[in-house]
């Protein structure tokens, strides 16, 4: 099996604040990309990364990792991304060669996954898995509710029992046909879709659960950044 990772990148981090986009916000003086892109080439199963840039930001993003050379093993693209997550996956997918059969979809908002998760997901893929997702328990109590007027109290509909539920991460990994396959399906039905493993669920193939990782959370909100220059301190020290 021949693995590639693509790594959408193209979003502007509007819950980060305003600034340069989230992905070329620096981490310990490094653009939280770079750090992305190298937790996949750390992999050794990764052969291929795909980085999804902002539209306008394609050029910059290809000078950006030509200053920071990966390892000989791994190849490069850059492609443009879309308006949505699922275009500029589905734009990543697109620019896969036809030797690749397992795919890694990465949040380039992750950006401190540790390898052991990566190869954990590559794993699961190659022993047969089409669809693997890393995820943790809930710490918190998780409400349905009714979304009412902004400013109004919301009434609770349900509440789903907590040691069923897993917050979900990435790298995701895909038997690529299949993940092909959902996101071709989406694009016809015109769904939404906020991860590459529901679009999967919706075509009714069976996705499983590894564990995730601390770490490997997402950098939404400024805080996110505080934890995430936390963490990088403790392992240079
Ligand atoms: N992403 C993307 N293309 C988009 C939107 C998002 O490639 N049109 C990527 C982001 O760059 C990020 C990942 O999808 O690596 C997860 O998305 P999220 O954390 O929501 O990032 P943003 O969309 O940039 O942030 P926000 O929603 O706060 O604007
Ligand atoms: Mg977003």
């Amino acid at each position: 099996q021949r693995t590639a990772a693509v790594i959408p990148a193209a979003g502007r981090g509007v819950r980060l604040g305003p600034g340069a986009p989230k992905a070329l916000r620096a981490l310990g003086g490094t653009p939280m990309l770079i750090h992305a892109v190298r937790a996949m080439a750390r992999s050794r199963a990764v052969r291929l990364v795909v980085v999804v840039a902002p539209p306008d930001g394609t050029a910059e993003v290809r000078r950006l990792l030509d200053e920071h050379p990966l390892p000989d093993r791994t190849e490069l693209l850059v492609v443009p991304g879309g308006d949505t997550r699922q275009e500029s996956v589905a734009a990543g997918l697109a620019a896969l060669p036809d030797d690749i059969t397992c795919v890694l979809v990465h949040d380039a908002a992750r950006p401190l996954v540790p390898v052991d998760t990566v190869d954990a997901v590559v794993e699961a893929v190659r022993d047969g898995a089409p669809a693997v997702v890393p995820a943790l328990p809930l710490a918190d109590t998780v409400k349905e509710v009714e979304p009412g007027r902004p400013g109004e109290p919301e009434p609770v509909v349900a509440t789903p029992e907590r040691a069923r539920l897993r917050a979900v991460q990435t790298p995701q990994g895909f038997d690529l046909a299949t993940l092909r396959r959902a996101h071709e399906a989406v694009a016809v039905s015109g769904e939404g879709a906020t991860d590459d493993a529901g679009m999967v669920e919706r075509l009714g193939t069976t996705v499983v659960v590894v564990p995730g990782h601390e770490e490997a959370f997402k950098v939404t909100r400024p805080l996110d950044l505080v934890l995430a220059e936390a963490v990088l301190a403790r392992r240079r020290a």
